[in-house]
């Protein structure tokens, strides 16, 4: 039985170690030589589907061999700090040659994702996701327009958690599934085309943090609701957080529908799900139910939860929920009657006091709650979570690992990997020795990796499926500091990539790479594993494909017309077309070409147009043509040696009068 107020410390003096850190660190900041190297709207409130949702969903095959297994202790506890820096492991990529695996980075507020090959940690693409993008288009055109409006009509979002879609327990290449905390949103991008294809926005919540699909097969998208509001926040019980209220909620992965909310004491911070299909495990921080940082932090422990998910949906099938916005939402708070009897919908498992994320490793046998304010992890046995009584007596182990515990990963050979924001470290723990290990014992301990600064996140290859890689891990660093070349006062962060080998092997540095804010998480995924398409399916656009036959102008009311132009190397469909002053113009344009890579911009100057049309795509906007003039349509690719000549002209004639 543990002791689950040990190990809290004051939350000033962890502050205050912090900040004494963080000044030993910056008093070097002006050193001249860093240190080491180194849509269709289906009409449901709040969805918003682009209508490559009805596409034919591509199912990716490939599976990854098993790794070789090892998890021997590597000697005894504590461990010496490796100062490593881009040493004997080449991570490059040669010119011409693949990535052994695709990383999806959330962009943070910036409100994209980055896709990023690993190991050579290039950029090989960004998909706009809450955010609008002058070089897609996206946001620009009209379905993609509609779907931003749709889910709120917002100019931004920050995105933070991605999660891809799973068929059992293993990426199934289909979807990626990432939440807006800003709104509360939860998006889905289709990895056959690398495309946001549905964004719902879920009703009763304000801020969406931890986002996870129920493993092994995705039956569900879940989003926990972070800050505490009136339900409904509609006016009443403004100053009055007692009454507010935190929802975690289960998104449909098909239709995106939210289907059903459970209410909850205190608040929801980031969660990870079983490997079951049983349990959901979600960390929170405000316990006291507070509005101020003093407040936040008072008490001595916080309650991490553990959702029942079958047990939540027995509940709503039997109707015991109020409906809110049309969303049935289930009571889990402590006194409900739905938490008294034997088969409780929503476990409270005491924790020390703020911790920050829970990540259930591998075999998912354990849910390890990082401690944030306390050096420790606590560990949560999930097969003894349905038999013990006390929630606390599921609690089989906290190794103590250092300050400033927020993030654990997985090498699927027994280790686990901690990221230390205060003493900027990855540390390696062997799971099965802490459990063993006396509590706040730092025996499991294996190995301490310096990094470069303060990180958040750190993952592994494939560390969220039940057969992770190993090999590699990247800590998210929040800070660089002194790392690269200055670039004014918002400096990058500084993404790391380590090697950490299939067994004891030390680990080691290998590259450092600035990543523009603010990423806060990402997944990695066998390039085996996602089949992305390089041409469009012309079967998507039965309505809407432009031949060259079926280019030109139709007036479809007095002041609106219908133009259709294909594009090609290196012309429009139309030399030139005529409308009239104050015509509203639909713009629909076909890039005819069959062959990769052969991608066409149609830009309008003077009317914030600009969008690109791929192979065998078809892309439409709307827009009024209200001055008028002589405006030259160009294209925005570089597709030919003739790109400069491909133009067309919008003569827009005078109104009459
Ligand atoms: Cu088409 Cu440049």
């Amino acid at each position: 039985m543990h002791d689950d107020t040990a190990e809290v410390r004051d939350p000033t003096d962890v502050v205050d170690e912090y900040e004494e850190t963080l000044d030993s660190v910056l008093s070097d900041v002006d050193a001249p030589e860093p240190d080491g190297d180194g849509g269709v709207s289906l009409g449901l409130p709040g969805l918003s589907l682009n209508r490559r949702d009805f596409m034919k969903a591509g199912v990716a095959a490939g599976a990854m061999g098993a790794v070789a297994g090892c998890s021997s202790l590597n000697g005894g506890g504590g461990g010496q700090a490796t100062e490593s820096g881009g040493g004997g492991v080449d991570h490059s990529v040669a010119p011409g040659e693949h990535d052994e695996y695709y990383g999806f980075w959330s962009g943070g507020h910036s409100g994209e994702l980055r896709v990023i090959g690993i190991p050579s940690m290039r950029e090989l693409t960004r998909i706009p996701v809450f955010n609008t993008d002058c070089a897609s288009g996206y946001g620009y055109t009209d379905d993609t327009k509609q779907l931003l409006e749709d889910s709120g009509g917002y100019s931004w979002g920050d995105n933070h958690h991605p999660n891809l879609s799973e068929t059992d327990g293993d990426y199934d290449g289909e979807y990626l599934y990432v939440n807006d905390k800003a709104n509360g949103r939860i998006a889905r991008v289709n990895l056959t085309y690398f495309e946001t294809d549905a964004i719902t926005d879920v009703p009763n919540m304000q801020a969406i943090h931890g986002c996870t699909v129920l493993s092994p097969d995705t039956k569900y998208v879940f989003g926990n609701g972070e800050f505490r509001a009136p339900l409904p926040n509609d006016g009443r019980d403004l100053d009055d957080p007692d009454s507010y209220t935190a929802l975690f909620a289960a998104v449909d992965p098909e239709s995106m529908e939210t289907q059903w909310q459970v209410k909850v004491d205190g608040n929801l911070d980031i969660n990870d799900s079983g490997k079951e299909g049983r349990w959901v495990i979600a960390s929170a921080y405000n316990s006291e139910e507070a509005t101020s940082i003093q407040g936040m932090t008072r008490d001595d422990r916080d309650d991490v939860k553990a959702f029942d998910i079958p047990a939540i949906e027995q509940a709503v099938e039997n109707g015991n929920y109020e409906e809110v916005n049309g969303i049935p939402v289930v009571d889990g708070t402590k006194e409900s009657p739905l938490n008294q009897g034997d088969r409780p919908i929503v476990k409270y498992i005491p924790t020390p006091k703020s911790p920050h994320c829970v990540e259930v490793e591998p075999n998912g046998d354990y849910a390890m709650v990082a401690g944030k304010l306390s050096p420790t992890v606590t560990i949560i046995d999930l097969n003894k979570l349905p038999e013990v009584e006390n929630p606390a007596d599921a609690v089989v182990g906290r190794p103590r690992v250092g300050l400033g515990p927020l993030h654990t990963t997985f090498d699927g050979n027994g280790h686990a990997y901690t990221s230390l924001f205060i003493d900027s470290q990855a540390v390696k723990w062997d799971i099965e020795a802490a459990v063993e290990a006396e509590e706040g014992s730092e025996e499991p301990i294996i190995e301490r990796q310096d990094v470069h600064y303060n990180p958040g996140h750190i993952q592994a290859l494939e560390a969220m499926t039940t057969d992770p890689d190993g090999e590699w891990l990247v800590s998210l660093n929040k800070l660089s500091k002194d790392r690269f070349l200055p670039v004014g006062p918002i400096m990058p962060d500084n993404d790391q990539l380590i090697h950490i080998g299939q067994g004891e092997k030390e680990m080691e540095l290998v590259a450092d790479h600035p990543a523009y804010p603010e990423p806060h998480d990402c997944v990695f995924a066998h390039k085996d594993k996602i089949d992305a398409k390089k041409v469009y399916d012309p079967e998507d656009y039965e309505e809407t494909y432009i031949t060259e036959e079926a280019s030109g102008v139709e007036r479809t009311g007095e002041n609106s017309v219908h133009v259709k132009m294909t594009t090609k190397r290196s012309e429009y469909g139309l030399p030139d077309f005529t409308v009239q002053e104050g015509d509203e113009v639909r713009l629909t344009t076909t890039n005819i070409e069959g062959i990769q890579d052969i991608i066409h911009g149609v830009a309008i100057p003077e009317h914030d147009i600009n969008y690109a049309v791929a192979p065998q795509d078809t892309r439409e906007v709307t827009f009024t043509a209200d001055e008028p003039g002589v405006y030259w349509i160009y294209c925005t690719f570089f597709c030919s040696a003739l790109h400069l000549e491909m133009r067309s002209r919008m003569l827009v004639e005078p109104a009459e009068g």
